[in-house]
């Protein structure tokens, strides 16, 4: 008897249809304060303030300055530049539309109810007559939304089938790209190139339709790969691989980022999407193909970065630095950023880099080597080489 006393709310209603309340009591409830208005204004509100997609470009754009190159472009994922792109903006604008609809009818017949139904001076304080239990009205609001999630799933599954079915193409480009903590590690085995933090791919326009399907694989924990404008986030988990496709139809800076919370270097996981023209991409392959450049100049350099402890975790190919925990550096220089997209790559930075990770990159699993003033300037003479 108590749980039926208690739970459901008709009980109460039908109680109060025969036990009116006394005016003091109802006045105090609240009635005579229009709660209505204080409802349709948090609903507006929050409509405004809660834009998760303002929020997340808001966020990304802050990392643009990092970048030297005008062609920096907000990850706006209602400026798609690829397939799934443009599936995902279409589905968004599908959804919010229907939102933006029943947004609409409740908030209006709210507001028309609230200014419609308002106690006028001199009226009594009665309750008005109470209803308990409409099959019409309740049908109503159980099959609606049921359809309407309905809809919304079907719609949803669609695309997500579409894009997920899609199978490479002869002339697609393979990339594998590995989640580090807190780097990007990215491998074209087709073509022998490995980098890090900046995928190159080519642009896929009308002329030639050039997709480029990326493996996913997780060197430690779960990290998400995102680039708004080409793709939607895709998990990347350890032990298990996941694949994306992108085909970007316009050359471009595309930047991404981790959308997974995986260390206290989360937020500084960034990502360089750069695509490049039809030639252009060939080109960058060929470079990037080339063994490191053996500088005669800088033979000093090299030899004390062969001799510490920096060659067990990084290669520079044609060296005997084959390490493999942290980024290729054997064309560190052709790269935009440092650590992720923490900073850019400037001589500058690279020192301080070099000299303590940690200050540009908190909690960087990149040790400080404790390296005299003089060895590292020759360290960092002979990195700048490495174009
Ligand atoms: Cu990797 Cu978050």
């Amino acid at each position: 008897m108590y749980i039926a006393s208690v739970s459901p709310l008709g009980d109460r209603m039908v109680s109060d249809t025969t036990r009116r309340l006394g005016e003091g009591q109802w006045a105090s409830t609240g009635g005579a304060h229009r709660p209505g208005f204080g409802i349709v204004a948090l609903v507006l509100l929050l409509a405004i303030r809660i834009s998760p997609i303002a929020q997340v470009s808001t966020a990304i754009s802050a990392t643009a300055p990092l970048s030297n190159e005008a062609s920096v472009q907000t990850p706006n994922i209602f400026d798609p530049t690829s397939t799934p792109a443009f599936a995902i903006r279409d589905v968004s604008w599908f959804v919010l539309g229907i939102c933006a609809v029943i947004f609409v009818v409740v908030a209006g017949l709210l507001i028309y109810s609230v200014i419609r139904f308002r106690h006028r001076p001199g009226e009594d304080r009665d309750e008005p007559p109470q209803v308990y239990g409409s099959n019409q009205i309740e049908l109503a609001w159980t099959v609606v939304p049921v359809l309407i999630v309905f809809i919304l799933f079907l719609a949803t599954a669609r695309y997500i089938f579409g894009i997920e079915g899609l199978q490479p193409t002869p002339n697609a480009l393979q990339v594998t790209v590995v989640g580090h903590q807190w780097w990007w590690e990215i491998r074209y085995p087709d073509l022998g190139i490995v980098t890090a933090n900046e995928l190159h791919v080519p642009v896929s326009d009308q002329e030639e339709v050039t997709p480029t399907f990326l493996t996913l694989q997780s060197a430690d924990v779960i990290h998400s790969f995102w680039v708004p404008q080409l793709a939607g986030k895709m998990d990347v988990i350890p032990n298990k691989t996941n694949r994306v496709w992108i085909d970007p139809r316009t050359p471009g800076l595309y930047v991404g980022q981790c959308a997974e919370f995986c260390g206290v270097q989360h937020a500084g996981m960034l990502l360089r999407v750069i695509v490049h023209p039809k030639g252009e991409f060939a080109a960058w392959a060929v470079a990037q193909k080339a063994l490191a450049v053996d500088d005669l100049t800088v033979r000093g350099g090299r030899g004390l970065f062969e001799s510490t402890a920096c060659i067990s975790c990084h290669t520079v190919r044609g060296t005997p630095a084959n390490g493999i925990f942290g980024p290729d550096l054997t064309h560190l220089m052709s790269r935009a950023t440092l650590g992720a997209g923490v900073a850019s790559n400037t001589p500058e930075n690279l020192r301080a880099w070099i000299n303590h990770p940690d200050t540009l990159k908190p909690g960087v699993l990149m040790p400080a080597m404790q390296l005299s003033r003089a060895d590292l300037d020759q360290i960092v003479t002979y990195l700048l080489t490495l174009r």
